[in-house]
């Protein structure tokens, strides 16, 4: 078992992320199945005769009910469970879903190895298709790739079907009768039970023997072959694996613990960074689980990557750095922490860092008894933006001391003076709108020019970029476009962008102001930064009242730019970026 610390979360949150885009642009549906099944539904997938059934589950009864359940040490039986349970394979048979969360095996613990321990699972569920076996290899590969891993290793091999099966199994018992004395106890039971589990025996003797033992693919027939199904389906799947230049080694010798695979199997292994446990990732085909488990023949592939494996590997390599250095910057921007004077203060800067928090700023007050002089080293850290200074006199007269840590500037001002300068001046630029509506050009200009220069007065030129004004900006550079004064519009658009929110609202506005002054790379690169944070943008585009801003010509242009970056995901969004497009 083991924590997941704050300073870990980064990594975590880059290696789900790429997760869900990678699952998007491939189409499988996120699924959510519980933490404990029937254990019967393990014995039946995965097999009595396992490692993992026979030993590491966690199994228990509850007081009152006597049939045991166990938490999950995989998640392919409960999403097979789940799949024909929901009658899902009556509305579409081939369905696609991936998992992630935690799975507890009682496994010996090291590096590498806990007993709880966390998956990225799919599943493909519903076809035969040795395409389809190829296409989990490229999408692990994908995900594998956007986290930066190069060095992992992929190893195929086909265990063939029940027919080739039935012939192999005779074989390894011959194989193995010299050497049964010298398999352990377990394995000895295993001989006649399941044979084929010997091969993927933990202990050291067992291995010893299993590795002079013959491959399903070196035992069968004179030319040494699976049956003539098995052999085309490991062909085309390796064919599909050459023509997308997919680097992988075949191992005869290459099995998996469990006993729903068919045909093809396989690993990918990170020998760089992880010592014994180095599979990062495990997979195959598993044609007749579905049928077992009481629905119809389907056939069936999917893999599951550990994540912790992935992390240490992730941690090998020096992109780790920068995921976190990234996610720091990304969290200290424009944090404000509330400065209380003395004890008497205390209250007040609670209800400040209150009051910004719901102002959008995320804000941050001492709870620790901490001295003035402490608070305010507390500020000088780096994640801090702003500090906000309340003393006795800021009490009285209802101001707040904002000080940027960057600029080391200050500004003071009345608690709600912001809003009231804020609503003045709008109400100056508003008569300049009303005045605009009225034809009278001249006028509308005056009110916003007499706008700016209130703007100016009251406003603090250091904390232009600051987030507490980019709302602000907005309007005003929404009032300047709405006027043509598009020059103007730029540059308070541009403000309002600059500012750490670079929301997409401003960005959007920008487009528009940008295409008005025939800027027409700017303003699609603009919009389309805006569409990157919310796809609702092209229907604002589209609207009514944007016709003015967004003219058909311009509209058709970034709907196919549109098309060109993005794809569907599987919920039927367009909001994935299509890698196509780079
Ligand atoms: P698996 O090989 O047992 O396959 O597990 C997949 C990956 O989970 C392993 O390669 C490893 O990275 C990680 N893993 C397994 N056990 C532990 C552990 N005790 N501690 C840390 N990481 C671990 C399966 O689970 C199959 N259900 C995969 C699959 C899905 N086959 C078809 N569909």
């Amino acid at each position: 078992m083991q924590d997941i610390l704050p300073e870990d979360v980064p990594l975590w949150k880059k290696i789900e992320s790429a997760m869900h885009r990678i699952c998007a642009l491939y189409r499988y549906s996120e699924i959510r199945t519980p933490l404990f099944e029937f254990t019967s539904l393990y014995k039946r997938s995965v097999g009595e005769v396992t490692d993992i059934v026979e030993k590491e589950m966690y199994t228990f009864t509850s007081n009152t009910e006597s049939t045991p359940i166990s938490l999950r040490p995989e998640f392919t039986a409960g999403i097979v469970r789940a799949y024909l349970q929901h009658n899902m394979h009556k509305q579409k048979a081939f369905q696609k879903f991936y998992a992630f969360g935690p799975l507890f095996r009682r496994e010996r613990p090291q590096k590498g190895r806990y007993r709880q321990f966390h998956q990225f699972d799919i599943e493909a569920l519903g076809s035969p298709s040795p395409y389809l076996d190829a296409e989990t290899i490229l999408l692990a590969s994908d995900f594998l790739n956007e986290l930066g891993l190069k060095e992992y290793k992929i190893s195929i091999n086909s265990i063939g079907c029940p027919t080739c099966r039935a012939v192999y199994r005779e074989v390894l018992k011959n194989a193995l009768i010299p050497n049964k004395d010298g398999l352990c106890q377990n394995c000895q039971s295993r001989y006649d039970r399941n044979v084929f589990r010997i091969m993927d025996c933990k202990s050291e003797k067992c291995r010893a023997i299993a590795a002079g033992l013959p491959s399903i693919q070196g035992s069968l027939g004179a030319q040494g072959s699976l049956c003539p199904g098995c052999k085309t389906h490991f062909d085309k799947f390796r064919g599909a694996l050459d023509s997308a230049g997919v680097q992988y080694a075949i191992n005869p010798q290459l099995v998996r613990g469990f006993d729903y695979y068919t045909r093809t199997i396989y690993e990918f292994t990170y020998p760089s960074a992880l010592g014994a446990q180095d599979a990062i990732l495990g997979g195959g085909r598993y044609d007749n689980l579905i049928e077992e488990l009481g629905g119809p023949k389907l056939g069936a592939v999917g893999f599951a990557a550990g994540i912790e494996r992935i992390i240490l590997a992730m941690k090998n390599e020096t992109m780790i750095e920068r995921v976190v250095e990234k996610h720091i910057q990304k969290q200290k921007q424009n944090v404000l922490f509330e400065l209380a004077i003395s004890d008497n203060e205390r209250k007040n800067a609670f209800e400040k860092a209150m009051f910004w928090r719901r102002e959008g700023i995320p804000a941050d007050v001492d709870y620790e008894n901490r001295s003035f002089k402490a608070q305010k080293k507390i500020a000088d850290k780096a994640d801090i933006g702003f500090s906000d200074t309340t003393g006795p006199d800021e009490i009285k007269t209802n101001e707040h001391r904002i000080k940027s840590m960057k600029s080391g500037k200050e500004i003071v001002f009345k608690l709600y003076d912001l809003n009231i300068e804020q609503q003045k001046i709008l109400k100056i630029h508003d008569k300049g709108v009303r005045a605009h509506k009225e034809g009278n050009e001249p006028e509308a200009i005056k009110y916003y020019e007499t706008a700016e220069m209130k703007l100016n007065d009251f406003f603090d030129k250091s904390f232009e970029n600051a987030l507490i004004f980019s709302r602000f900006y907005l309007n005003m550079g929404i009032s300047y476009r709405n006027v043509g004064k598009y020059e103007k519009a730029e540059e308070y658009v541009k403000k309002a962008v600059e500012s750490d929110r670079n929301y997409a609202l401003a960005l959007f506005v920008q487009s528009s102001v940008y295409e008005k002054l025939n800027k027409r790379k700017e303003a699609i690169n603009a919009f389309m930064e805006a569409y990157e944070l919310n796809t609702n943008t092209l229907s604002w585009a589209q609207s009514e009242g944007n016709k003015e801003y967004f003219p058909q010509e311009f509209l058709d242009r970034l709907k196919s730019e549109v098309e060109k970056q993005y794809v569907y995901d599987a919920s039927g969004t367009q909001n994935v970026k299509n890698p196509m497009s780079k």
